[in-house]
């Protein structure tokens, strides 16, 4: 008997529950058309919607119930005109922290028939590995004098030894599998506690590791030199708040951020991972049929590489890089398609694919 996994599948708001729907067709199709993946999964109505019914984002117990799941999707969270981000996105920031999803996987490319947003034409293909476990993002701090002239806020970052190596050796075996370059952003120059921990543990490691040339920048120079020679980075590694904004960076040089997956892993498989674009629920654009379903399906190959099914994640992998390159995409990414059809799109090259 075939095991089936079983996806929790978060879709969220705005155009997340958009992108989410077109994975799950794109799941159903493969199933049908001889992929090897035979996935279950299960959909939850968390987000900004059950807060209105329920008056709480998620149900008491979320992460419980998302233990049981052998992955979980999100689509994205957040719609600030109803409930203020902090408030929905707190829940993500939970389940990161909760499963120990350390190892935030960011892959960024320019892809052949999306155009290239830099004057120069520089392709990209690099992976931002954000640390997603502790730094900026833990919930630190506190509030004071409220409501005076005197009022403060104190928002701690924590770096740890632990957490700094782990993250950097995940880095540093990514970078074995790729052109063997790793860049360490921080911002070690002004923050003397926190950020020189990073550099001396980047100093005590790097020798296990000859075969791989690394670097260190400073995110600000990183900021520009993503913009002035992106064709430099392969794997770059940086803290929480650092890794976040370079990987939407990152998608800002490759043409869209609509066109970048993530993978928010647990290496040693302890808990679920999860698995989402990088983008937002871009209420901007949400309702209209205009989302680009790309960074959500390549995310979904993230999964289905990670739940042990190469040979399915690569044909998905092949049938986006199909549609891009023959312009059939959204607006964002340089094509006139609607969401519906741009998927519909890749889904014709993947059945193809599948039967060849
Ligand atoms: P965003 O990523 O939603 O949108 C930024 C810009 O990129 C917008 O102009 C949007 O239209 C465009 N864009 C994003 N995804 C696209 C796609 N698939 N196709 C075409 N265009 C796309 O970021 P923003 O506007 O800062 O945040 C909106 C909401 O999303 C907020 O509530 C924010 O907190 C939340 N958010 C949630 C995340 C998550 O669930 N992991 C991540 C980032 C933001
Ligand atoms: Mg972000």
């Amino acid at each position: 008997m075939t095991t089936r996994e079983k996806v929790a599948f978060y879709p969220g708001d705005g155009i997340g529950a958009e992108v989410t729907a077109k994975v799950i067709l794109v799941l159903e199709a493969m199933r049908d058309h001889g992929g090897e993946a035979h996935l279950e999964w299960e959909i939850l109505d968390w987000g900004v919607d059950y807060h209105d019914s329920h008056g709480q984002v998620v149900p008491d117990g979320f992460l419980d119930i998302l233990k049981s799941f052998d992955a979980v999707f999100l689509g994205a969270v957040g719609f600030p005109a109803r409930l203020p981000d902090h408030i929905t996105l707190r829940p993500l920031i939970e389940i990161r922290q909760a499963f120990d999803l350390y190892a935030c996987v960011r892959p960024a490319r320019t892809f052949p028939g999306v155009p290239k947003p830099l004057a120069g034409n520089h392709e990209v293909d690099m992976v931002v590995v954000r640390e997603n476990s502790e730094g900026e993002y833990v919930d630190n701090g506190g509030r004071f004098r409220r409501g005076t002239p005197e009022e403060f806020a104190i928002q701690s970052a924590i770096h740890s030894r632990r957490g700094i190596e782990r993250i950097l050796r995940f880095g540093f075996d990514l970078a074995r599998t790729r052109r063997k370059r790793l860049t360490m952003i921080t911002k070690s120059n002004a923050q003397k506690y926190g950020f020189v921990l990073w550099d001396e543990v980047l100093d005590g490691i790097k020798g296990e590791y000859p075969e791989v040339t690394t670097d260190r920048q400073h995110i600000d120079a990183a900021a520009m030199n993503f913009v002035r020679r992106p064709e430099s980075f392969d794997v770059v590694v940086a803290s929480n708040l650092f890794g976040d904004i370079l990987s939407d960076l990152s998608g800002g040089i490759t043409g869209s951020l609509g066109l970048n997956p993530s993978a928010n892993l647990n290496p040693e498989r302890k808990f679920p991972s999860l698995f989402e674009p990088v983008h937002g629920s871009a209420p901007d654009i949400a309702g209209q049929g205009l989302a680009n379903p790309t960074g959500a399906l390549l995310s979904a190959a993230m999964m289905l590489d990670w739940l042990g099914y190469a040979k399915d994640a690569s044909a998905l992998n092949q049938a986006i890089e199909g549609a891009l390159a023959a312009g059939e995409s959204t607006f964002d990414a340089g094509g006139s398609l609607s969401t519906d059809e741009a998927t519909a799109a890749i889904i014709r090259r993947l059945v193809s694919l599948l039967a060849g």
